[in-house]
């Protein structure tokens, strides 16, 4: 078990591992009542280290030990400790041999850490610290070793067996059995240690690098799944072009394998040579998978491809530096999506995810900076604020330095780092040294937390013909940090001239040829700036491009914003005009009687995008969206979820109801287009026809209803086929509504993911998911407590998307969550931490709901022996 004190790790308390292991030999007994796990360790002390006499201790959780011997002679039980969590060996000399053999029970793990099993087959999570659940390990980063993995396992049942690196031997054993032996060449921290054992079935496909070396590309998939591995080992095949031409990066192994488990707790891992994934992450099908499956399997086989080298080759010294592996490759995978699409589109949807949730950790209990300086349990800190705030930070020095210079700096941090273990100091010393600017300033981006708030205030003198802008910024209090010193803010501008255009930015009147953007540069609480030769009052476009991750307060008025959703030349930014002018006009609906008319100019603008063919329809996609509940909530102190939900409603019904004509036009001028194609023209046109297809049935149009059943039975994929089920559990047609979630389901019923979708989209209903539907979905015969993705389809959609039912006056949305968290913080702690994080920010709503997610909060607080998990989050939300 692991040890209930709860324990807080402080990055300065960081000291040097006092022994290195150089090699590592594992063997696996694979059985069905259990694993035999025998290690092998060449162990010496670190010459780096200052206790010359230290004992050795290693981790381990979960473990039975049973045997230990040093260079080979089996040690009397007086000669070392095993407490459990950590197994102490007295006396050793400078360089030794240890074995330890470890009984373990994969198939009664519940955590998903460590060896367990999924569906059948063996599968292994080591990050951050489930290596220690396998056999006992100095289990940190910093120490890495060559492992060689003998697997041997009952040969009809598991005909497969993978883990790291090369497989250089195999052969049979007596009772069926046989064995392969993997040896990985590369040094690597456990954490990127794995192991797969099942009957799977092979897909094979090959890459070219471009030193001409021949790579085996293969994907292992349960034989049901066979026909869902093109379109990962396509995207794939994408990312290793792509790092080869941006980043300069080669694939280093021999073979590539990608593995798809069912019961996974987060999205992928990034293993040395063998990727393993959740299924719903790497399996896709036309007439399985949206275009939203397919954009996310994309990215994320991009990014676990990407870690090769940031996080693998060059790894984190401690866990305090993981935005130095996520951060930098989230950036990677970004970069990546932009250029295999549009990418305004992809900015939108990145600043979109970073200003909804990312601004709401920050601005919470659990805020911390991009570095933290302590934790208590480090699989809570795999967060918004470490992989999408740290992307935003490696993308400001990509900003400051700009492209060259920007891979100069990471030619010279792979070159210099390879093989080691080190710090986002180092990434940034390397930035630094490459490109000869100071960072020193900028480096407060990784050491303080909060969102920065960048307020605008501007004059125009036209007489002097300078327009002035006047820019403060202030960082908010965070737990534990206060006072916070200026940041290094990289502020992009333009200003827009009477006709829209942009014009050159003179910052001294004697400058001639000026750019018509610029990257200011805040550095300090306050600035001015001025620009010259400005014949008319302009409209600023501020932070274009969303250039930082920050909150920019300026006095919009409504004439400016639409004025910018229509001509300026930042896609970024006239997006955003819409989308400000929307919540502008949503607020200042709240608690107003129903007759408050709604601002005219909202509906000629929507009606605009609708109609004019002129404009880039991947924009107008976006542009259509209004902004999320959990985006209105995010930006209102006191919010009161009831108001905003029904004032935004109201905003939506109207916009429906005023453009019906439009949306039906709408509709059929983006129809079904032929066989299904992932590609960027093909998904917008889908994402058009159906948001129309929402809207319509939104205000319950009975042509809608007609257009929404014949999408439903006849589409030839499941975007329009899942779109329409969609739009119908959203309207009032109650009928329809039973009769296509039944149809759905019996069609559906076999194929995990999409049982998963049918879970989603009924949690997340306002109309078809009361509490009440929601635990009837929870006593279905294809829920599983044991499946992290049906509980996040199930209890995590309904907290975190479906606002009206979670936040019900009656606190039964809170309640009926926290009962949930207890129960699974027994079987998955971290599954159940995560679940936590819709009531963290009790404070920040109306008075009404408070109470109740505070009294949740406490209730799970009052569980007897919680998990360092849960314990973390619960107690660091209530703390005054
Ligand atoms: N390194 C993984 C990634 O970002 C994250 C991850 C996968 C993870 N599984 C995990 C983190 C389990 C903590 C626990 O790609
Ligand atoms: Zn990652």
């Amino acid at each position: 078990m692991r040890t209930q004190e709860h324990r807080t790790i402080y990055l300065n308390e960081y000291r040097v591992p006092m022994f290195l292991v150089d090699h590592v030999d594992l063997r696996f007994e694979l059985f069905e009542e259990g694993a035999r796990v025998h290690s092998t360790m060449k162990i010496r002390r670190n010459p780096d280290s200052e206790d010359r006499e230290a004992r050795l201790e290693l981790d381990g959780d979960s473990l039975t030990l049973e045997t230990i011997s040093l260079n080979g002679q089996t040690l009397a039980s007086g000669d070392y400790e095993d407490k459990g969590d950590k197994l102490i060996v007295r006396e050793v000399s400078d360089e030794f041999s240890l074995t330890i053999v470890t009984w373990i029970e994969p198939q009664n793990n519940t955590r998903l850490e460590g060896l367990y099993k999924s569906s059948g087959m063996f599968c292994t999570q080591c990050e951050a610290q489930g290596f220690r659940c396998i056999t006992f390990f100095p289990d940190r980063p910093d120490v890495m070793a060559r492992f060689s993995t003998r697997i041997e396992a009952d040969k009809a049942l598991y005909p497969i067996l993978l883990s790291n690196g090369n497989d250089v031997e195999r052969g049979e054993l007596d009772d069926g059995r046989h064995f392969v032996t993997w040896e990985d060449p590369f040094p690597k921290p456990s954490y990127l240690f794995a192991l797969v054992a099942g009957d799977l079935v092979e897909k094979k496909d090959r890459f070219t690098t471009m030193s001409a070396r021949e790579i085996d590309l293969r994907m292992y998939v349960e034989p049901r799944n066979s026909e869902k591995c093109e379109h990962a080992l396509d995207s794939l095949k994408r990312a290793m072009r792509w790092d080869e031409e941006v980043y300069g990066r080669e694939y280093d192994l021999d073979i590539f394998m990608i593995v798809a488990v069912d019961d996974f707790n987060m999205g992928a891992m990034e293993n040395k040579g063998l990727n393993i994934f959740n299924s719903s992450c790497v399996l896709a099908s036309s007439d399985t998978a949206t275009d939203a499956a397919y954009q996310r399997i994309e990215a994320i086989v991009a990014h676990e491809y990407f870690h090769n080298w940031s996080g693998n080759r060059v790894t984190c010294r401690d866990w305090f530096q993981l935005s130095l592996k996520e951060g930098f490759t989230v950036f990677r995978d970004s970069q990546f999506s932009s250029d295999m699409g549009s990418a305004t589109v992809k900015r939108i949807e990145d600043a979109t995810l970073l200003r909804t949730a990312q601004f709401a950790e920050d601005a919470g209990p659990m805020a911390h900076p991009v570095r933290p300086a302590s934790y208590m349990e480090i699989t809570n800190f795999y967060t918004l604020t470490i992989y999408e705030k740290g992307c935003e930070v490696v993308g400001m020095i990509h900003t400051l330095l700009g492209p060259e210079l920007f891979r100069k700096g990471s030619d010279l941090y792979f070159e210099r780092h390879d093989g080691q273990a080190v710090t986002t100091d180092d990434f940034v010393k390397a930035m630094e040294d490459a490109s000869g600017r100071d960072l020193t300033q900028f480096r407060l981006w990784y050491e303080q937390a909060g969102t920065p708030v960048i307020s605008v205030e501007d004059e125009y003198d036209a007489e002097r013909k300078v327009y002035r802008l006047n820019i403060r910024q202030h960082i908010p209090d965070t737990p534990g940090q206060r006072n916070k010193k200026p940041q290094h803010i990289p502020f992009a501008v333009g200003l827009l001239n009477e006709r829209g255009e942009d014009q050159p930015l003179k910052l001294d009147a004697s400058e001639n040829e000026a750019p018509t953007e610029r990257v200011l540069e805040l550095t300090e609480a306050e600035h001015t700036f001025e620009f010259h030769d400005i014949e008319a009052r302009p409209v600023p476009s501020l932070l274009r491009n969303f250039s930082a991750p920050v909150r920019v307060r300026y006095a919009w008025t409504r004439e400016q914003l639409m004025f910018q959703m229509n001509y300026d030349s930042d896609g970024f930014n006239r997006w955003d005009a819409g989308q400000r002018l929307a919540i502008d006009v949503i607020q200042s609906l709240v608690h107003q009687p129903s007759e408050t008319p709604i601002e005219p100019r909202l509906v000629a603008a929507y009606g605009h995008l609708l109609t004019d063919s002129s404009l880039d329809q991947a924009m107008v996609a976006k542009m259509l969206q209004l902004p999320s509940e959990a985006y209105l909530l995010e930006l209102n102190d006191a919010a009161d979820v009831q108001g905003i939900c029904e004032a935004r409603t109201r905003v939506l019904n109207h916009l429906a109801l005023n453009l019906r004509e439009e949306l039906v036009a709408c509709y059929h001028r983006n129809g079904d287009s032929g066989p299904y194609q992932p590609t960027p023209e093909a998904m917008t046109r889908r994402t058009l026809r159906n948001s129309a297809l929402g809207w319509l049935l939104q205000i319950n149009d009975e042509e809608g209803r007609v257009l929404a059943l014949k999408q439903f039975r006849e589409a030839g994929n499941m975007t329009d086929q899942s779109a329409a089920l969609r739009a119908l559990v959203n309207s009032d047609f109650e009928d329809d509504r039973a009769r296509a979630l039944a149809d759905f389901y019996q069609q559906w019923q076999h194929d995990p993911q999409v049982v998963e979708q049918w879970f989603s989209v009924q949690a997340s209903s306002p109309k078809a998911g009361g509490l009440d539907a929601v635990k009837a979905l929870l006593e279905h015969k294809a829920f599983d407590w044991k499946n992290p993705n049906k509980i996040r389809a199930v209890v995590g959609v309904f907290a975190g998307q479906n606002l009206i039912n979670f936040h019900a006056r009656d606190a039964s949305g809170y309640n009926f969550l926290a009962r949930h968290i207890v129960r699974l913080d027994d079987s998955n702690p971290q599954i159940a931490a995560r679940l936590v994080a819709p009531l963290t920010r009790w404070r920040q709503y109306a008075e009404t709901y408070r109470h109740g997610m505070k009294a949740a909060l406490e209730s799970v607080r009052d569980k007897a022996s919680l998990s360092p998990d849960v314990y973390e989050v619960v107690h660091k939300s209530l703390a005054d």
